[in-house]
C-alpha cells in the first residue's frame, strides 16, 4: 500500500488530502500538522473550515484510509510520498519585507523530513512558493543525509475556496514538475498515477520545474489582474454613466477574453492573490526586471484604490460624516461560501469606516467575534503597498458590535455596506430592513447582489460599483 502524507492540515493540505483518500482507496493518507487545536479539529464532528461538500468526504474516508496526526516525525518516516503544504506567508520583517514569501515553515519542514527519513522519497510542494524553492529544498533533503534519494516535485494546487471540492473532482488541470532526469520523470509518473485514479490523462500537465512553480504565480496574477481591469473600469463607469455589468457581458463574450472572472467588486481578496503577486514583484526585481515588476505591482494598486473608493463614497454620500452613525457591515469573509478572512475587503473598508468614527455592527454567516475582532486589530504591514488605512484606536474597536443576524445588523443604522456576496444577502426583505433604518436610509453594494431599481423604489439611496449612479450621488463632491 502507497502511503501519502501531507505536512499541514490547512485549507489546501485538508481537502486535497480528503479527496485523495476518496478517489484511491489503495492508498493510505495522513495529514500531518503541528497544531494540536487543527488536527483535532479535522478529527471531530466541526471540521477547522468550512467548505460544502467537505465533511461528507472526510466522513466517508476518516479511519479507512484517512488520518489525522501530530505525530509530524512518524507518519514522514513512513511515507513514501511526502505533500508539503505549510503555509508561505509574505515576510514582515528583514530582507524583502512586505514582498518576498517567507519560507521559515516551508525550511523547518524539509529540514525535519530530511532528519527523520530513513527510505526513499518523493517531496512535492504543494504549497505556492517563489520559483527555485524546490531547488533549494532539495540542498537541504540531500546534504543532509546520505544513502537517500529525495525527488523533488511541484503540484501546485489551482483549487478555489468555497468551490474546493468542486474544483479536486473536477480540475481544469493538474499540473505536475520535475526534473528531467531519469529519477525525476519515474516520481512523475508516480504522482500521475495517483491523480489518474480520476482526473482524465489528457488533463494532467508534466513540465519542468521551474514551469510548475512560476504558472502557479501567473495564474494568480492573471486572474487577479482580470479583477483589477474590470474594477479600473468600473471606476470610468460610475464617471460616465455606463454600465460595468454591461461592459463585462460585453467585453466577456469576445471568446478571445471568455465571460468568467470579470465581476466589478470592492476589491479581492483571499489568501493567494497578493501574496503571490507581491513575491513575483520581489522575484522580478531580484531578476533586474522592473519594468515587468512595476507592471503586476499595478494590479495591487488598483485593488487598494477600489477598497479606498469604496469608503470615499460611503462617507461622501452620507454628508461627508458618518462619526457615530451605526453602519451595517453584511458579510466579512473575503468571498461566499468560506469563513476565510485572509485579505479580506472588510478588513480595509472597515478601519476606512472606523477611522472616520463609524459604529460598525458586523454579520457574517461563517465568521466569528473573535476572527472580525483579531482581524480589525492586526495591523496591515506593507512598505511596497502602504498601509493607508491604520489600524484603528484600542477606544474605536469598541465601535463595533458583531451580531449573529443580518436584520439586527441593520436596525436603527444609516447605511448598509454589503462586503461578500452571500446568497442570503440577496434574499432578505429588504422593505423589513428599509423600515428599521434610519432616513435617508443607504446601501452600498461592494458585490453587486442587490437589486438596485427594486431598492431605489423602496426608498433606499443605493451605490453599486459601477452601476449609473443614484441622483443623490451624483450630487455629492467627487470622489478622490
Ligand atoms: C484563488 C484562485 O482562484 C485559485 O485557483 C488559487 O488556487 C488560489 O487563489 P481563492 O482566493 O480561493 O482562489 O478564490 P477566488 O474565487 O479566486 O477569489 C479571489 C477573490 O477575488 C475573492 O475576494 C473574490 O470575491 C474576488 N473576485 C473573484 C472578484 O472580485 N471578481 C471576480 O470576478 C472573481
Ligand atoms: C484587433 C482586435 O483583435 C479586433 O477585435 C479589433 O476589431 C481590432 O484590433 P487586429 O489588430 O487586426 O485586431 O489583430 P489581432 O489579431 O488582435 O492582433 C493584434 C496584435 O497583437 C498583432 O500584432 C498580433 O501579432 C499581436 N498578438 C496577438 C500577440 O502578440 N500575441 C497574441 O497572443 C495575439
Ligand atoms: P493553506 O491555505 O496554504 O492551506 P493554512 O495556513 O491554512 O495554509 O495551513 C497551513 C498549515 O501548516 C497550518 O495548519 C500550520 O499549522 C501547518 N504547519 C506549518 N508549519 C508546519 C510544520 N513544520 N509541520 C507541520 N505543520 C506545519
Amino acid at each position: 500500500m502507497v502511503k501519502i502524507c501531507c505536512i499541514g492540515a490547512g485549507y489546501v493540505g485538508g481537502p486535497t488530502m480528503a479527496v485523495i483518500a476518496l478517489k484511491c482507496p489503495d492508498i493510505e493518507v495522513t495529514v500531518v500538522d503541528i497544531s494540536t487545536q487543527r488536527i483535532n479539529g479535522w478529527n471531530s464532528e466541526h471540521l477547522p473550515i468550512y467548505e460544502p461538500g467537505l465533511e461528507e468526504v472526510v466522513k466517508e474516508c476518516r479511519g479507512r484510509n484517512l488520518f489525522f496526526s501530530t505525530d509530524v516525525e512518524k507518519h514522514v518516516a513512513q511515507a513514501d510520498i511526502i505533500f508539503v503544504s505549510v503555509n508561505t506567508p509574505t515576510k514582515t520583517h528583514g530582507l524583502g519585507a512586505g514582498k518576498a514569501a517567507d519560507l521559515t515553515y516551508w525550511e523547518s519542514a524539509a529540514r525535519m523530513i530530511a532528519d527523520v527519513s530513513k527510505s526513499d522519497k518523493i517531496v512535492v510542494e504543494k504549497s505556492t512558493v517563489p520559483v527555485k524553492t524546490a531547488e533549494a529544498i532539495e540542498r537541504i533533503l540531500t546534504h543532509s543525509r546520505k544513502g537517500i534519494n529525495f525527488t523533488i516535485l511541484s503540484n501546485p494546487e489551482f483549487l478555489a475556496e468555497g468551490t474546493a471540492m468542486k474544483d479536486l473532482f473536477n480540475p481544469d488541470r493538474v499540473l505536475i514538475g520535475g526534473r528531467e532526469t531519469p529519477e525525476g520523470q519515474k516520481a512523475i509518473e508516480t504522482l500521475r498515477d495517483v491523480y489518474a485514479n480520476w482526473v482524465p490523462m489528457e488533463r494532467i500537465i508534466c513540465t519542468n520545474l521551474w514551469s510548475a512553480e512560476l504558472s502557479k504565480l501567473a495564474a494568480n496574477a492573471f486572474l487577479a489582474q482580470r479583477i483589477s481591469s474590470v474594477n479600473a473600469m468600473s471606476a470610468l463607469c460610475e464617471a460616465t454613466g455606463a454600465d460595468v455589468s454591461e461592459v463585462s457581458h460585453s467585453v466577456g463574450t469576445d471568446s478571445r477574453i471568455g465571460p468568467k472572472f470579470l465581476n466589478a467588486s470592492v476589491g479581492f481578496g483571499g489568501s493567494c492573490f497578493q501574496k503571490d503577486i507581491l513575491n513575483l514583484v520581489y522575484i522580478c526585481e531580484c531578476n533586474g526586471l522592473p519594468e515587468v515588476a512595476n507592471y503586476w505591482k499595478q494590479v495591487i494598486k488598483v485593488n487598494d484604490y477600489q477598497k479606498s473608493r469604496f469608503v470615499n463614497r460611503v462617507v461622501s454620500s452620507m454628508f461627508n460624516t458618518v462619526s457615530s452613525k451605526k453602519i451595517a457591515i453584511l458579510g466579512f469573509a473575503f468571498k461566499k461560501d468560506t469563513g476565510d478572512t485572509r485579505e479580506t475587503p472588510a478588513i480595509d473598508v472597515c478601519k476606512g469606516l472606523l477611522g472616520d468614527r463609524a459604529r460598525l455592527s458586523i454579520y457574517d454567516p461563517q465568521v466569528t467575534e473573535e476572527q472580525i475582532m483579531k482581524d480589525l486589530s492586526m495591523r496591515k504591514f506593507d512598505k511596497d503597498h502602504p498601509a493607508h488605512l491604520q489600524p484603528p484606536s484600542p477606544t474605536s474597536i469598541k465601535q463595533v458590535s458583531v451580531v449573529w443576524d443580518a436584520y439586527e445588523a441593520v436596525k436603527d443604522a444609516h447605511g448598509v455596506c454589503i462586503m461578500t456576496e452571500w446568497d442570503e444577502f440577496k434574499k432578505l426583505d429588504y422593505q423589513k430592513v428599509y423600515d428599521s433604518m434610519q432616513k435617508p436610509s443607504f446601501v452600498f453594494d461592494g458585490r453587486n447582489v442587490v437589486d438596485v431599481d427594486m431598492l431605489r423604489k423602496i426608498g433606499f439611496i443605493v451605490y453599486s460599483i459601477g452601476k449609473p449612479l443614484d441622483p443623490w450621488l451624483r450630487d455629492m463632491p467627487a470622489v478622490a
